[in-house]
């Protein structure tokens, strides 16, 4: 049976980021038909109803019906340690995320925390992340197993570390490779799951063990890779150390084989022209985390400059270096980052990022992130009056845009009326 969605309606037809923001299309009365988990037509309230008198209609009035979040860089098991007090990037993985993250050698700690975070998750809106788990392969299970049950898309790996780690979360070049390619063979393409290679970053890797990473990711095409690229000036200086022979931070990853197209870059703030120019060359993703960039003091990412160039970039929480669930909380930091740099980003363009752009960046455009006819039904219901604060605000606005605005700004959990995945209501 088809369900048709009411209420104000937010699509793309473009990116706002180069396109401006005619490459959103907004309807105040508009609608959203799903059959069989896929969004069969979007169009006019009205018009929907009288060429589909079956459907079963849910009508969310004013609220804002959107493609669901997409979060393109997470590490869940940091879930339970997200807000650590007072510590940059290296003695944070030190003081707080390595501990956690070893108690993920057992399987039911890793599947609480699992459950956990897509309950955080899905009721922040967000309908896809992708995720870095721990060394342990039953993190990635714990992982899987949970978005499995709860039908959404969603993309993941294990973390790989044989050095500059405590010995309990270290792997070898060997363990690493044999280890992530069972869980590929596992779980890519098995209902909406994708397994994403992924190197943790290159301090905790020997040049083994990337090249054993880039061995599998060349044999597995199809994956993403995902991996961590200048965050901090600190990391920068022990990357240049450790590699003293390499060009560059980004030339640890490409004499090993792990750069080319999916590849996500988590952060890459601190880049020199070389990196910048050969990034969009092979058009490799940036992932933006603002809030965690701001919250463990690394810096401000270019989004200027690198949207300009045709990066292509999406935005993500960095959970928990990152400071919220939040896809909302994370495009106000954008917009403050942004501002820090003097270059406003329209909310067209923040909600874009957050949604086509973010799924972009993963290679997956072509299913989620947006609402058109074809895609996966996985839909946020935002509500743009969910406190007073926000109400009294959208309550004057002029159009639609200064109608979103105080959401993003100052919106959470709250504002998040209904979620859908795969075409269900949650
Ligand atoms: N660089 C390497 N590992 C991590 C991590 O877990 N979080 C962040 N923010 N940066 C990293
Ligand atoms: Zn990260």
């Amino acid at each position: 049976m088809a369900d048709l969605l009411i209420g104000q309606v937010l699509q793309f037809t473009g990116n706002p980021m180069t396109d401006g923001v005619e490459a959103a299309r907004h309807s105040a009365r508009g609608g959203v038909l799903i059959e069989a988990g896929h969004i069969a037509e979007v169009g006019e309230a009205d018009d929907l109803r009288r060429a589909h008198p079956q459907a079963k209609v849910t009508d969310y009035g004013k609220a804002l019906i959107s493609a669901g979040f997409v979060d393109a860089h997470v590490h869940y098991p940091q879930t339970a340690m997200i807000a650590s007090w007072g510590k940059r990037l290296i003695d944070w993985l030190n003081s707080y995320t390595f501990p956690e993250e070893m108690k993920f050698a057992d399987p039911a700690y890793a599947a609480e925390i699992a459950a956990r975070y897509f309950d955080l998750t899905l009721s922040n809106g967000t309908t896809t992340v992708c995720s870095y788990c721990t060394i342990h392969p039953e993190s990635v299970d714990a992982f899987f197993t949970e978005a499995e049950r709860r039908g959404v898309r969603a993309f993941a790996g294990k973390t790989c570390m044989d050095r500059n780690a405590p010995e309990a979360l270290t792997d070898t070049p060997r363990s690493a490779y044999d280890d992530s390619k069972r869980l590929l063979e596992k779980w890519q393409g098995r209902g909406r799951l994708s397994y994403v290679v992924t190197p943790r970053f290159s301090p905790t890797s020997t040049p083994e063990q990337l090249e054993a990473m880039g061995a599998l990711w060349k044999e597995h095409p199809d994956c993403l890779m995902q991996t961590h690229l200048s965050e901090q000036t600190d990391e920068v200086a022990w990357v240049k150390s450790l590699f003293p022979t390499l060009r560059d931070y980004l030339d640890t990853y490409e004499q090993f084989g792990l750069l080319g197209p999916g590849a996500l870059f988590g952060h890459a703030i601190y880049l020199e022209p070389r990196e910048v120019d050969r990034l969009k060359e092979v058009d490799a993703s940036l992932i933006h985390c603002p809030t965690s960039n701001t919250f463990i003091g690394s810096g401000l990412f270019d989004m200027d400059g690198l949207s300009r160039s045709g990066h292509r970039i999406g935005l993500a929480t960095d959970t928990g270096g990152g400071s919220s669930f939040s896809i909302l909380r994370t495009m106000a930091a954008a917009y403050e980052v942004a501002q820090l740099r003097g270059r406003p980003l329209h909310p067209s363009e923040l909600w874009w990022l957050a949604t086509q752009g973010a799924a972009r960046s993963l290679r997956a455009d072509g299913r989620i992130g947006n609402l058109a006819p074809g895609m996966e039904a996985d839909i946020a219901v935002i509500d743009l009056a969910s406190t007073p604060a926000i109400a009294q605000r959208s309550e004057r606005a002029k159009d639609i845009w200064e109608a979103v605005f105080p959401t993003i700004m100052m919106g959470d959990d709250r504002a998040v009326t209904a979620v859908w995945v795969g075409g269900r209501p949650l």
